[in-house]
């Protein structure tokens, strides 16, 4: 694949270096763009001699130290044209603003404005800036057009400080870079809003009532969903799983939280995958301190809590709806039951409760049940070929439905 990267102006700019080795160890090709600032932190000689291609430095021939770079006088045109995948790395507080608001004054912002392929952006920065309102603004405008983030990590920064800002390990993004490669792309232009994990309902401010999810499943869909050219929102309960790469994760803790984050995602998504163990009771009256251990027994006076997968049913309109049903016990007339009472589209039916698949494990077998009144029959299999065949049939319920005249 051909990648153009673009380095920014930032103190991180030298691991632009390290992502250059990274992208040519996975067989791509680089073209290295560097702004003005970024050659105050790298000589371009490094990208020449890493990439064995001339770095391009500056918008107009004669105008930068490396006037003889330019092929034509369009080359960021040219270049629009020629690369497969532009990653900009480190993407600085400036070039974030500049690609949010269409500003065009150098090499690489007119690239950004010419360039119609998948971008990827691994923002670098001091944690305030990173946390600053602008900032906040511009990357949601960004994520909004599409494009994918190796979000920073926590740790120590240049500055001297900690949280979250320093560039995302090169690994990483030549992995999410990577993705791009991939031949199937069959998912571009979806909107996926995937639930995952567990929940957590409170007793007192020390106790909570939770279940065994490891949100490995939901987390497997959002990998495979991105790496297929969707644009997916994960709303996840507690577990200790990195966010894929490209992902926009909403974390929540409890029914009602992720209630409400799934509401508030609704009208922006084409499909919702319901893969999450919400809890089925909760203490509405949660009381603000600790319980004490005392001889007699403790009644518990549990509510049922908000059904999500019914209230999205109600309200999904024309958006493919697909839920999970984990059952001890009658699978299969559960998933069946699920699928009419919460008029969902397709039902990932799943057996726990044995070992080695379901919750926790790293396998999973199941069976999906769709509208159309199919059965498909998947694994034992790594959640990862699980998510895989699941998205498989989604679409081609899609065009099942759309054949049948059922608009989904
Ligand atoms: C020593 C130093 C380190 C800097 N590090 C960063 C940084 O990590 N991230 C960032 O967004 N800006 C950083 N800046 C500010 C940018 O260099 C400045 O905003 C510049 O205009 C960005 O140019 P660009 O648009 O070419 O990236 C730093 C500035 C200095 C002097």
């Amino acid at each position: 694949m051909r990648v153009v990267l673009g380095v920014g102006g930032g103190i991180a700019a030298y691991k632009a270096a390290e992502l250059v080795r990274a992208l040519e160890k996975r067989g791509h090709q680089v073209q290295v763009v560097m702004t003005a600032a970024a050659q105050q932190f790298v000589q371009p000689l490094t990208f020449a001699a890493l990439s064995g291609q001339k770095v391009i430095t500056g918008l107009f021939a004669g105008a930068t130290s490396s006037e003889d770079t330019l092929s034509s006088a369009v080359e960021h045109i040219g270049v629009a044209q020629d690369y497969d995948v532009l990653v900009v790395a480190p993407a600085t507080a400036d070039l974030l603003a500049k690609f949010a608001n269409g500003i065009a004054d150098d090499f690489l912002t007119t690239l950004y404005l010419a360039f119609t392929g998948p971008v990827v952006l691994a923002p670098a920065m001091n944690s305030n800036m990173w946390n600053h309102a602008a900032t906040q603004r511009n990357l949601s405008v960004l994520r909004e057009r599409g494009h994918s983030f190796a979000d920073p990590e926590d740790g120590w920064l240049a500055c001297g400080t900690t949280g979250p800002g320093r560039l995302a390990e090169p690994d990483r993004i030549a992995e999410l870079v990577g993705r791009f490669a991939q031949t199937k792309h069959d998912l571009e232009g979806e909107h996926i809003l995937i639930t995952a994990g567990p929940t957590q309902e409170p007793l007192d401010p020390v106790r909570y009532i939770t279940n065994r999810s490891s949100g490995k499943m939901g987390y497997a869909l959002a990998n495979a969903a991105v790496a297929r050219g969707a644009l997916v929102t994960l709303v996840s309960g507690p577990v200790s799983l990195p966010v894929p790469l490209g992902v926009t994760a909403i974390h929540v803790r409890t029914a009602v939280e992720m209630r409400d984050a799934v509401m508030s995602c609704l009208e922006d998504s084409s499909i919702i995958i319901k893969a999450a163990a919400v809890a089925d009771y909760y203490l509405s009256a949660v009381p603000h301190r600790k319980m004490k251990k005392t001889a007699a027994r403790l009644p518990l006076e549990l509510d049922p809590t908000p059904d999500i997968l019914a209230e999205v049913g109600q309200k999904k309109g024309g958006r493919m709806l697909i839920g999970f049903a984990a059952e001890t016990d009658h699978l299969i007339d559960e998933a069946r039951r699920k699928m009419v009472t919460k008029n969902c589209d397709m039902v990932v039916a799943n057996l726990v409760g044995q070992e080695g698949t379901g919750f926790e494990a790293d396998l999973n077998e199941v069976t999906i049940l769709t509208r159309a009144g199919e059965t498909i029959h998947a694994g034992p299999a790594e959640k990862s070929e699980i998510a895989e065949r699941i998205l498989d049939q989604i679409l081609r319920l899609r065009l099942t439905l759309r054949a049948i005249g059922e608009t989904a």
